[in-house]
């Protein structure tokens, strides 16, 4: 499964990049704001640091503006994958963008059937946002079974990327239900590494060395 980092904040980007954990980014401005960063700056470093895909959202939100924006946005990097809202609008700019062969990432799912139509449409990624799903009582992970299911149906080849990732939990999830992609915050990635019996253990083990007056091996 390909990890991609949710993030406008070029040096966590980095971070994770040079880790090796990750394969690409999805980013807004929301995010930018949040991090008190400039968005356009931001991403002009991310394109430079990772190579993978880069989703970058519209913000028009009628068909012609969302088209033309998509243009501009694939322009900017080969690596660049267009992300459009799954209104009705969205999906007819999917089909025009997806005719030109630039790739769209089909954003604010929260339905089957909102999957359904953006892969029969050609989507190249489809987000179903399953932490806003489990934040007003309902199941995420059941939206993503569904889905995982009505592709593997069809053999749709839209890749599910579960969004609005909250805790490891939920990528371990996402591994364990066969989507193509999860997208973490960068908290949520560095909890990913981590495991206290694993320093633990380090520790033991180095003091059990050091106690033992053996030599190292090398
Ligand atoms: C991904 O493309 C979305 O921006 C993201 O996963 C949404 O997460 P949130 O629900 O935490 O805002």
């Amino acid at each position: 499964m390909k990890l991609f980092i949710d993030s406008a904040n070029p040096k966590e980007v980095k971070e994770m990049w040079e880790l090796g954990i990750i394969d690409g980014v999805t980013t807004n401005p929301t995010l930018a704001t949040k991090a008190g960063i400039e968005y356009k700056k931001a991403v002009e470093e991310i394109l430079e640091t990772v190579d993978g895909d880069i989703s970058l959202e519209v913000l028009a939100t009628e068909t012609a503006g969302m088209v033309h924006e998509g243009r501009q946005l694939a322009n900017l990097h080969h690596n660049v994958v267009v992300k459009l809202p799954t209104t009705g609008d969205g999906l007819k700019a999917l089909q025009i963008l997806t005719d030109e062969e630039i790739r769209v990432n089909m954003t604010l799912v929260f339905s089957a059937n909102q999957a359904l139509l953006v892969a029969k449409l050609g989507a190249y990624i489809v987000s179903p946002f399953v932490g806003r799903l489990d934040d007003i009582g309902q199941s995420g992970i059941d939206l993503i079974h569904e889905i995982r299911q009505i592709y593997n149906n069809y053999d749709y080849e839209t890749r599910i990327l579960f969004a609005s990732v909250r805790s490891p939990l939920h990528v371990k999830e996402a591994a364990l239900a066969g989507c193509e992609i999860a997208t973490c915050p960068f908290d949520v990635l560095q909890k990913l590494v981590k495991h206290p019996l694993t320093d633990k253990g380090l520790k033991t083990f180095l003091e059990d060395f050091k106690e033992s007056k053996q030599k190292p091996l090398v």
